[in-house]
């Protein structure tokens, strides 16, 4: 097990190796390849368990790099430039068919494009100088790492070079917003709300939420134990998260303040810290639905094994 990491220098030169690395962003730590080399991220899809359908994220330093590997329409560029660099991928015709190898796309016409917010991964980004594909550095359906020693855990085994970024801001995925045929949609819930979408583009087409994201079908961010939600009084041998003042054991608290932004910066770490106690459940309290409350109770949901 590795405990120091590594410069974002090393990590750039392993990438042009064709090597994987831990990358970390303020979302969760990803497990990154160059998106132009098909062996590459052959590699990632079988590090993880990944199913091939399932395309990945490319990972660039800014707008003008991004432009390059998609087509952005007026609503795609004002999304850009509210909320990057950020916690926000978008979905848009694919441009550019080498930069992001037809295996990273899973074939789609489409390509999710983001520019992360992290430093060390935009130093690791700006020396690569091209586009890295990093799905999140879990293996396939479960929780995400947000601390450099839950990454290692996960996928260290199958890197060459891991930076250690500290543990993650935002500890939930990013939103994944499509911008295809003039119309823009919620495909995945995450740090930056609806309400903040809406407020740059207006009212998001809600027909296709969900469903033209095919990592969203299986059931995912799971620990061992099964979890059970809107939960208020542990049943015997659970843990319970717990969510406001008063609420189960404080060192279990999701937030003990009820904040929003700390029990999502919490909650996969504590998936993680629960399943090492092998307890008989993990129940969640009841988590608020408004804000990034939707993206908490997304992810709550899924690892109960609620699909949809
Ligand atoms: O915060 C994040 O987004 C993290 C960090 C590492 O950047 N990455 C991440 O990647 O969560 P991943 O692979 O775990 O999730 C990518 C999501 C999946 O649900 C996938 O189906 C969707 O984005 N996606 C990727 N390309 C797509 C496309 N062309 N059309 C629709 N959905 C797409
Ligand atoms: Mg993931």
């Amino acid at each position: 097990m590795r405990d120091a990491g590594d410069p974002p220098d090393q990590a750039a030169a392993a990438l042009r190796r064709g090597e994987l690395i831990l990358l970390p962003t303020e979302t969760v730590y990803g497990l990154g390849a160059d998106a132009a080399d098909p062996r590459a991220v052959a590699a990632i899809f079988e590090a993880k368990g990944r199913p091939r359908f399932n395309p990945l994220i490319a990972h660039v330093s800014d707008a003008a790099a991004a432009e390059a590997i998609g087509l952005f329409d007026a609503a795609a560029r004002s999304l850009a430039q509210a909320f990057w660099p950020g916690p926000m991928t978008l979905v848009v015709p694919v441009r550019d068919r080498t930069r992001v190898c037809d295996l990273a796309r899973a074939g789609l016409d489409s390509v999710a494009v983001r520019v992360p917010g992290h430093a060390q991964a935009r130093a690791v980004l700006s020396m690569f100088g091209g586009p890295v594909v990093a799905p999140s550095a879990n293996r396939s359906g479960r929780p995400s790492p947000t601390t450099f020693a839950d990454a290692v855990e996960e996928t260290g085994f199958a890197v060459s070079a891991a930076v250690d970024g500290g543990p993650c801001a935002v500890g939930l995925e990013s939103t994944v917003v499509s911008v295809l045929e003039g119309r823009v949609a919620l495909l995945r819930p995450g740090a930056v709300t609806r309400a903040e979408i809406e407020a740059v583009v207006g009212p998001l087409d809600g027909s296709g939420d969900g469903r033209r994201s095919p990592g969203r079908l299986a059931v995912h961010y799971a620990p061992d134990a099964p979890v059970r939600i809107e939960a208020t009084q542990p049943r015997p041998g659970e843990i319970l998260l717990g969510f406001g003042p008063g609420v189960g054991d404080p060192r279990w608290s999701l937030s003990p303040s009820g904040d929003l932004r700390e029990a999502a910066a919490n909650l996969f770490r504590l998936f993680r810290e629960a399943d090492r106690t092998k307890p008989a459940g993990i129940a969640v309290a009841p988590i608020p639905s408004s804000g990034l409350g939707e993206a908490i109770n997304d992810r709550l949901r899924r690892a109960a094994g609620f699909v949809g």
